[in-house]
């Protein structure tokens, strides 16, 4: 891994006209951190429009992954296709591009305290969109009725209960006009019921813009929820996938022990 900033750039390949049918598209992804090798030649297909659950002990690497979708670190090797464009030689310029498309809502919501809500989810549309005040606002109201927040724009984030701060960072992320969704850990911290209807949002956000969504999460009942499909990552390696039902049902030693909760198994605890 090494500092995103200092990245070469490349020309990607120009959009085709045509979308792309597999949004994200991983091959022989390899990131180290040092000597510690924590994701090691991952692949990985999501095809449009489906919502992708990725589970795995702490530590294993799930935050590693979708930040380097969005380039917010760079792989030490593989390729890291968005819309059939190879993020990984791109220059910050272009992963700006790609970050319009591809938003991220972040393990802990990270909006911005002193600003409220209306300007945390205008915030990428004033500094790359270039839009006048008035589209902007129309903008930030309807991604906020997208969330169920509407007229909460003057609000600061910390007048928000932890469900709502989610919701206001998925507004932000739609702002742009992203399409590809990168949750990490939506759920983590907030009540079953709120839990649920992040759960709801992310479903209705696959129907309403046809979102393609990877979601992080440690939590069972949102995966079988929400997932066309769950990949469970181990030692660096994909080593189940496959749909809800598959994985409820499967035999895999590591993925029954994820399951059960249970101290026995292949998994060191
Ligand atoms: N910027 C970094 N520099 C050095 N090590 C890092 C960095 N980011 C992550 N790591 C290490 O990489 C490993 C994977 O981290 P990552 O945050 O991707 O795990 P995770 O699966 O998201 O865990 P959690 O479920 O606890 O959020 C950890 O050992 C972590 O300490
Ligand atoms: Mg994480």
């Amino acid at each position: 891994m090494t500092a995103r900033t200092a990245a070469p750039g490349t020309s990607p390949t120009p959009p085709t006209t045509e979308p792309c049918p597999v949004a994200i598209s991983i091959r022989s992804l390899n990131v180290k951190f040092g000597n510690r090798h924590v994701l090691r030649g991952i692949d990985l297909d999501v095809p449009r429009g489906s919502t992708l659950c990725v589970m795995g002990l702490s530590g294993v690497g799930k935050s590693t992954l979708i930040r380097s979708i969005v380039g917010l670190l760079k792989p030490d090797s593989g390729q890291i296709l968005v819309n059939g464009q190879d993020v990984v030689p791109m220059n910050e310029s272009e992963l700006n591009e790609i970050r319009v498309k591809c938003g991220m809502v972040f393990q802990s919501a990270a909006l911005f305290d002193s600003m409220t809500v209306g300007d945390n989810v205008a915030f990428a549309l004033r500094e790359h969109h270039h839009r006048g005040e008035e589209e902007i606002m129309r903008i930030v109201s309807e991604k906020l009725s997208m969330v169920d927040l509407e007229g909460m724009e003057h609000l600061l984030p910390s007048q928000l209960s932890g469900g709502m701060q989610k919701r206001a960072s998925i507004a932000r992320a739609l702002a742009s006009g992203a399409d590809i969704l990168l949750y990490d850990e939506p759920t983590t911290g907030l009540d079953p019921i709120i839990s649920n209807v992040i759960n709801e949002l992310i479903k209705d956000l696959q129907r309403q813009i046809t979102a393609t969504s990877i979601v992080i999460t440690h939590d069972l009942r949102s995966a079988y929820s929400i997932a066309d499909e769950i990949a469970f990552l181990f030692n660096g390696e994909i080593v189940e996938k496959g749909t809800p039902q598959q994985f409820q049902k499967s035999n895999n030693p590591y993925v029954v022990q994820f399951r059960e909760g249970s101290t026995r198994g292949p998994i060191r605890v």
